[in-house]
Order: C-alpha cells, then sequence, then structure tokens
C-alpha cells in the first residue's frame, strides 16, 4: 500500500496538485542507480501528477520511487529518459520489433514475448495498420461513440419494447383485475 508521507502531503497541499510543469528549461533530470534521465517530456502525464515529481529534480529518485511501490512498467518507462539513449543490453524487447513499421504485422512473430511486450510502456510515436485509413480509424474522438452508440442503444430498446408488446397482448392472468388499481 502506498503511504503519503507527511512532507509529501504537505509539499502537495502547497502546490496546485493540477498544475502543469512549466518551467523554461526543456531539462528536468533525474538520477537513478547512478544513471542520469531527462523526463522532461514525460513530467506532464506522470499518473502521480507532476507535484510528485518536481522535488526531485537533480536528485535520485530510486528511494522515493521504491516507496510509492512502482511497477515493473514504471522502470521499464524510465529507461526511455536516459541521457545518451537507452543501453542496448538492456533492450531485448525493444529490439523485438521495429518501431518505423506498423505493430499489427509484427506482434504475430513475437510468440511468448507477447505478454511481457505489450505491457511495457514506451514514450514514442507508433502505428498500428500499414494502411492510412484504417490507422486513421484507430484515433476515433470521443464523440463519435456515444454518436454511433446512442442511437442504436435507442433503436434497440423500442424493437425490444415494442416486441415485448406485441408478445405478452392478450396474455393476462386471468385474474388480471385484481392486479388493476381502481381509478
Ligand atoms: C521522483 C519521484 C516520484 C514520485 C514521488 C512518484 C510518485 C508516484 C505516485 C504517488 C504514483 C501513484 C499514482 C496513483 O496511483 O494515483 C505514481 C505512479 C506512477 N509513476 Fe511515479 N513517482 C516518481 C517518479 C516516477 C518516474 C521517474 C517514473 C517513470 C519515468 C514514474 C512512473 C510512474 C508510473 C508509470 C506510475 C503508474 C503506476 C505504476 O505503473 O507504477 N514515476 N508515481
Amino acid at each position: 500500500m502506498n503511504v503519503i508521507s507527511n512532507e509529501d502531503a504537505e509539499n502537495r497541499m502547497s502546490q496546485n496538485d493540477t498544475c502543469i510543469y512549466d518551467g523554461e528549461d526543456t531539462k528536468f533530470k533525474i538520477d537513478y542507480e547512478s544513471n542520469t534521465y531527462n523526463i522532461y517530456q514525460f513530467l506532464n502525464n506522470h499518473p502521480g501528477g507532476v507535484n510528485y515529481v518536481k522535488p526531485y529534480e537533480s536528485k535520485d529518485v530510486a528511494q522515493p520511487m521504491r516507496r510509492y511501490d512502482h511497477s515493473k512498467a514504471a522502470y521499464y518507462l524510465l529507461k526511455e529518459y536516459q541521457q545518451g539513449g537507452r543501453k542496448k543490453d538492456e533492450d531485448d524487447l525493444e529490439r523485438l520489433v521495429d518501431w518505423n513499421k506498423p505493430m499489427l504485422s509484427q506482434v504475430g512473430k513475437l510468440g511468448t514475448k507477447y505478454s511481457e511486450w505489450v505491457i511495457s510502456p514506451v514514450d514514442r510515436r507508433l502505428r498500428l495498420f500499414d494502411s492510412d485509413l484504417l490507422e486513421y480509424l484507430t484515433i476515433t474522438p470521443w464523440y463519435v461513440v456515444p454518436m454511433i452508440w446512442i442511437p442504436i442503444i435507442i433503436y434497440l430498446a423500442v424493437i425490444g419494447t415494442k416486441k415485448y408488446i406485441h408478445i405478452t397482448k392478450g396474455c393476462q392472468p386471468a385474474n388480471w383485475d385484481a392486479y388493476v388499481l381502481p381509478i
């Protein structure tokens, strides 16, 4: 369980938790196990919010990251920001696919590695399909979902109600009148 320390709680209360890091510098360096990482690009996407990370600029994050029980995926993502690029010997999962080619045609070849690969986050652009049209369809604005599904739900509800009325017509129990309120 993640327990927020008093020091962290005060930090968060004294800052606006939803604020965006708007430092002018495009570098936000942290250290982890004697390597340096520039996580500037990731700061505003940090699931715990930017304010948890902000106090650790130029500091070692091994201890706070352990304290908040970060997943294996979080440490994997951290490698993405290593100064000088990811270390080649650690890049096994990275090298399984060509990131410049569509993913769909490649994932089949991952075999048993697929389940590990698919939950290891990276911070880079990729495409799923070769076809531009299919690729475009993977990026759906939120309002398209209710636009399509609300009419379908209404249509099915109307059809269902009509059918129900039709099949229950004339099927009232013999003592139906006993259930009808005298108005
Ligand atoms: C510097 C100190 C850091 C602190 C104090 C911190 C704090 C936190 C907290 C409190 C959460 C939980 C959010 C929630 O469940 O609502 C979280 C989640 C997360 N953080 Fe951090 N974080 C730090 C650094 C980092 C770094 C450097 C990375 C990776 C580049 C990272 C990646 C993540 C990810 C991916 C999650 C989602 C949960 C998980 O997969 O573990 N964090 N962090």
